[in-house]
């Protein structure tokens, strides 16, 4: 079935994974809206042993169908009182089957039961055209948008949030 897994605590061995999983993303739906000196910076800005890495750091999610990944986020700290989505992918065959607000909602749950002390979750992305329908309709509010520079030029990026207390 094409919407039966479940979300567990990032393995190492599920590097491989989550790094293609991130790759396809940012080549098959990320590349008309970024640029090709963006992409390719993007997508040589994480290694598979760079999650290895940010798991010990940081929470990292990933949702999984037997054995395999089928998507993954990671939180990070930005505040006393916030933690942000860093990152977000869904493979590709599998999206818009609750994968990603799976993800999310365990995400939340975790920072209400772990880290309770954290009031907001952000997220932010620079394909607003591909997922900003997405985060409004998981809870999240557009609060912000900056410029960042890119090898392409400046990219409009779009900030949400999402009080933890809310309730869908
Ligand atoms: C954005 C992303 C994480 C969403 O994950 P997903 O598993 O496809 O989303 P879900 O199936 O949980 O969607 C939940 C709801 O959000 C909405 N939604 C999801 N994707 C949407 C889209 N592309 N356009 C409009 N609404 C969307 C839908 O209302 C959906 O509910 P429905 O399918 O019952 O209508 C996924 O598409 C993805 O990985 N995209 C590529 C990478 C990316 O953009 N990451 C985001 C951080 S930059």
């Amino acid at each position: 079935m094409r919407n039966s897994f479940v979300i567990r605590e990032f393995q190492p061995s599920d590097a491989d994974a989550c790094f293609q999983i991130r790759v396809d993303a940012f080549l098959s739906k990320f590349y008309g809206h970024l640029g090709p000196n963006s992409i390719t910076a993007a997508v040589n800005a994480y290694m598979p042993l760079d999650y290895i890495r940010m798991a010990k750091t940081m929470p990292v999610f990933v949702a999984a169908d037997g054995r395999e990944p089928i998507g993954f986020a990671v939180l990070k700290w930005s505040g006393s009182k916030e933690a942000e989505i860093f990152s977000l992918y869904v493979r590709l065959d599998r999206i818009r089957n609750g994968v990603g607000s799976g993800l999310v909602r365990t995400a939340e749950n975790w920072l209400r039961e772990s880290r309770p002390e954290i009031e907001r979750v952000t997220a932010s992305t620079a394909v607003p055209l591909l997922n900003q329908e997405f985060y409004e309709k998981i809870g999240f509010r557009r609060c912000g948008e900056s410029r960042k520079d890119s090898p392409d030029g400046p990219v409009h990026v779009v900030h949400f949030a999402k009080d933890l207390m809310q309730e869908l």
